[in-house]
C-alpha cells in the first residue's frame, strides 16, 4: 500500500500561511500603523535608513507580522534573529557587519539578550559603529568598525525586562500592540476563511471572534480546529460545530481556557480572592510566573476579571459573577 500524499496546508505553520502581506490586510492597530506609515515613508523619501522601532505586547497580536511589513514598506531585506540566538558578542558582530545598507534587522524576544551583548548594541544603534575589543588585559585595545546604516526592529512580550538605556535607543518609537475587538477579529477571520477555503457565515465568524482572547493567532487556530471537526462530521462550519469545538477545547463563553480558569480559581478559592503574589499563584497552578505574566494575565486584566495591585493579584467581582 502506498503512503497517502501529504501536502503542506500550513498546519504546522499557521502564522506564515495566514500572515498579512500588506497594510490593508493588517487589521486594526490604527495608531501604530499611522505612526509607522509616517516614519517609514519619510525615511524612504529622504533615502535614509528608518530609525529603530520597538514593538511590544502579548503573544499573537501581530509583532512579527508588523516587522515584515516594515521591511516591505522600506523596500529592503529583513534579517531575522532573536535574543536567545545571539549568544556571543561575535554572533551579533557577524550579523551587523553582514547587513546591506538600509536593511531591517529584526530581533525577536529582545528581552533575552545578555547584558554584554546589549552593550555592543548601544553604539551600533546610536552611532552606527561596532566597538570590538582586541586582546586582553593592559594591552587590550578597542577597534571601531563603521556599520552600514540599518533599522533595528525589536519585539518583546516583556518590555519591563528591557533596561532603560536599551529602551531609550529606539528613536523611531516604541509601540504597544493592543488586543483586538470582535469586529476586527471577524474581519481577520473572514480573510483566513477565504485562504483556507472554508465557507462560514458572518454569525459563525463573530462567534469565534468573541471567544479567541481578542488575539488573531488564537482566532486563526480556532477556525482551523472548527474546520477539522466539520470535516470529520461531513458538515459545514456551523454554530453547532463551533460550539462542539469550544467544548472539546474547554473554552468558555468569555474565551477563557483551562489555564486562565486555573489562575482565577486559585486566587478565588485558595487565596480568598487575593491579593496574592505572582510566584504564589505560579506554585498553586503549576504555570511559570512568566507565562502567567505574559500570556494569561494580560487578557484577564483586559476583561476586568483580575486586577494588579501593589500587594498582589486580586480577583474582581466580575470574576466571581462569571463563575457563579
Ligand atoms: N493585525 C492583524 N491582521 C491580520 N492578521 C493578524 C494581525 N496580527 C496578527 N495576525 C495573525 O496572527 C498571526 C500571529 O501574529 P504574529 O506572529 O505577528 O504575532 P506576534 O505578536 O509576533 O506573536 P509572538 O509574541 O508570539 O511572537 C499572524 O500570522 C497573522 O496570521
Ligand atoms: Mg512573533
Amino acid at each position: 500500500m502506498s503512503n497517502p500524499q501529504f501536502t503542506r496546508d500550513g498546519a504546522g505553520n499557521l502564522d506564515q500561511t495566514l500572515r498579512p502581506h500588506s497594510w490593508d490586510e493588517y487589521v486594526g492597530q490604527t495608531k501604530t500603523k499611522e505612526n509607522l506609515r509616517i516614519l517609514l515613508t519619510a525615511a524612504r523619501e529622504r533615502g535614509h535608513a528608518a530609525e529603530h522601532v520597538l514593538l511590544y505586547g502579548p503573544p499573537g497580536l501581530g509583532k512579527t507580522t508588523l516587522a515584515h511589513l516594515i521591511a516591505k514598506t522600506l523596500g529592503t531585506n529583513m534579517r531575522v534573529t532573536s535574543g536567545p540566538a545571539i549568544e556571543r558578542v561575535g554572533d551579533l558582530a557577524a550579523i551587523l557587519t553582514n547587513l546591506s545598507p538600509g536593511d531591517v534587522l529584526f530581533i525577536d524576544e529582545i528581552h533575552r539578550l545578555s547584558k554584554s551583548i546589549e552593550e555592543v548594541l548601544y553604539p551600533a544603534m546610536e552611532s552606527g559603529v561596532l566597538d570590538i575589543i582586541i586582546g586582553k588585559g593592559p594591552s587590550a585595545r578597542t577597534v571601531q568598525l563603521e556599520l552600514p546604516p540599518f533599522t533595528l526592529v525589536a519585539a518583546t512580550t516583556r518590555i519591563s525586562l528591557l533596561s532603560a538605556p536599551l529602551r531609550s535607543r529606539f528613536s523611531g518609537g516604541t509601540f504597544r500592540l493592543e488586543f483586538y475587538d470582535v469586529a476586527e477579529i471577524a474581519q481577520i477571520l473572514k480573510r483566513s476563511a477565504e485562504l483556507l477555503e472554508v465557507s462560514v457565515s458572518a454569525e459563525v465568524l463573530n462567534d469565534i471572534a468573541s471567544r479567541c482572547r481578542a488575539t488573531p493567532r488564537t482566532a486563526n487556530y480556532l477556525l482551523k480546529r472548527c474546520r477539522d471537526l466539520a470535516q470529520l462530521e461531513g458538515s459545514e462550519v456551523t454554530n453547532d460545530i463551533v460550539q462542539q469545538t469550544f467544548d472539546l477545547l474547554e473554552i468558555d463563553t468569555l474565551g477563557l481556557g483551562a489555564p486562565d480558569r486555573a489562575v482565577l480559581h486559585a486566587i478565588m478559592q485558595k487565596f480568598n480572592g487575593g491579593p496574592v503574589g505572582l510566584n504564589t499563584i505560579a506554585a498553586a497552578t503549576g504555570e511559570e510566573p512568566s507565562t502567567i505574566e505574559d500570556v494569561i494575565e494580560p487578557y484577564l486584566i483586559r476583561q476586568g476579571l483580575l486586577e494588579r495591585t501593589p500587594r498582589g493579584r486580586v480577583a474582581s467581582p466580575e470574576a466571581y459573577s462569571h463563575f457563579s
